[in-house]
């Protein structure tokens, strides 16, 4: 078993430094577009034998050293009571959102043992396949609770933060509704093989840090509180969360996810060296000239100047149009380097 990106997780020396990237599974990818040709994405992620293919191929043909389970974070939503349709260039489309307690009031705990089944029924069969860790993962409260309440993918969350503001309490409701079920979940999913979770709180960065502060983190933190105890690497990422660091640093995950807008360097300084980071480079970046690829990736190996818990990964999922080839270029340059090339302490 490879074993370098749960090295670094917990802040351990690795030979060299690990590579996974979010979205190593999707449209890039011609096999996973002949799959989709033939199923929908639900259909994929609630077939274990569909969903370890598609987990795995992508591991398996970049030579990564993570997989991450193939699903959505709208699938657990689904059991609670949500109808959704997720479509393609768009994202997950609710049918009716929740913008009331009363909403609130309806929706089913999430049971994974009796929900979820499927999920983890594909991560044993990922298990028996792989040869480096799989990665669960699930949406984050206020990044579930956004597609909830705004019906669909949001510019501005308007509507998400009205009801934050104007009614604390029903809001607040919901957020503690999606912490359990995520945090039941995650759990499920570490109870079943996964070896690390990573929560996925793509749009956190749309708030204010005081609002971050005083709306979501205590429920981030009652979160990471229940998944703790069962070991497994947390993972906390979301995107334009680098004025959120301060805050994020303080809820005890064990990796902090950083997009392409600050330096690995600031983040580091802010954070310190007890919590490894994740990223960070442009997912557009690979569309460029090799040789802007590969400048790109030594500047952030550089950046984080040797120390164990580094990650490498992009900032954001793999785009649409890029070249699986660049990718995998990507993967044996950052293999090739080793660990400290860049020279101790170099911040920037
Ligand atoms: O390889 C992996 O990273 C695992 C698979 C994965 C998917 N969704 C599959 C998928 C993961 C980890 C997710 C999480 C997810 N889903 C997030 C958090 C990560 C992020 O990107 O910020 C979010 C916000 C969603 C909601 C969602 N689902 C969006 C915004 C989209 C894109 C819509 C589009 O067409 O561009 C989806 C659809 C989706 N989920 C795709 C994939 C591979 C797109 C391809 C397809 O429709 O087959």
């Amino acid at each position: 078993m490879n074993d370098r990106f749960l090295r670094a997780c917990r802040g351990e020396p690795t030979d060299v430094t690990p590579v996974w990237f979010m979205r190593q599974a999707g449209r890039y990818q011609p096999e996973y577009r002949r799959l989709r040709a033939r199923y929908r994405l639900l259909e994929l992620a609630r077939d274990p034998a569909l969903c370890a293919e598609v987990t795995c191929g992508a591991v398996e043909s970049l030579g990564v050293d993570a997989a991450i389970l193939f699903s959505d974070i709208m699938v657990p939503l689904e059991p609670m009571g949500v109808a959704f349709d997720i479509r393609e260039g768009t994202g997950p489309v609710v049918s009716a959102p929740i913008r009331r307690a009363a909403d609130v009031e309806r929706l089913r705990p999430l049971e994974p043992e009796r929900h979820l089944r499927f999920v983890g029924e594909a991560i044993h069969r990922c298990r028996e396949r792989l040869a480096v860790p799989l990665i669960g993962f699930a949406g984050g409260p206020f990044t579930l609770a956004s597609y909830l309440v705004e019906g669909g993918p949001s510019r501005d969350y308007a509507a998400t933060k009205r009801w934050m503001w104007t009614d604390p309490e029903g809001f607040q409701l919901l957020l503690e509704r999606l912490s359990e079920a995520v945090a039941a979940f995650l759990a499920y999913q570490i109870r079943e093989g996964a070896a690390a979770v990573q929560i996925f709180d793509s749009w956190v960065g749309a708030l204010a840090p005081e609002d971050y502060a005083e709306r979501v983190l205590p429920h981030l933190r009652r979160l990471v509180q229940a998944v703790r105890p069962l070991g497994a690497p947390i993972i906390y990422f979301g995107v334009g969360t680098a004025t959120l660091l301060p805050w994020i640093r303080t809820l005890g995950v064990d990796v902090i996810g950083l997009d392409w807008r600050i330096p690995l360097g600031t983040a580091r300084a802010q954070l310190g060296d007890q919590q490894a980071v994740q990223g960070n480079l442009d997912p557009a970046a690979v569309l460029a000239p090799w040789p802007v690829v590969a400048a790109k990736a030594d500047a952030i190996l550089a950046a984080n100047g040797g120390r164990p818990g580094h990650i490498f990964n992009l900032g954001h999922g793999v785009l649409p149009e890029t070249d699986p080839a660049i990718l995998r270029r990507l993967v044996d340059w950052v293999h090739a380097r080793p660990v400290g090339e860049g020279g101790r302490g170099a911040h920037g």
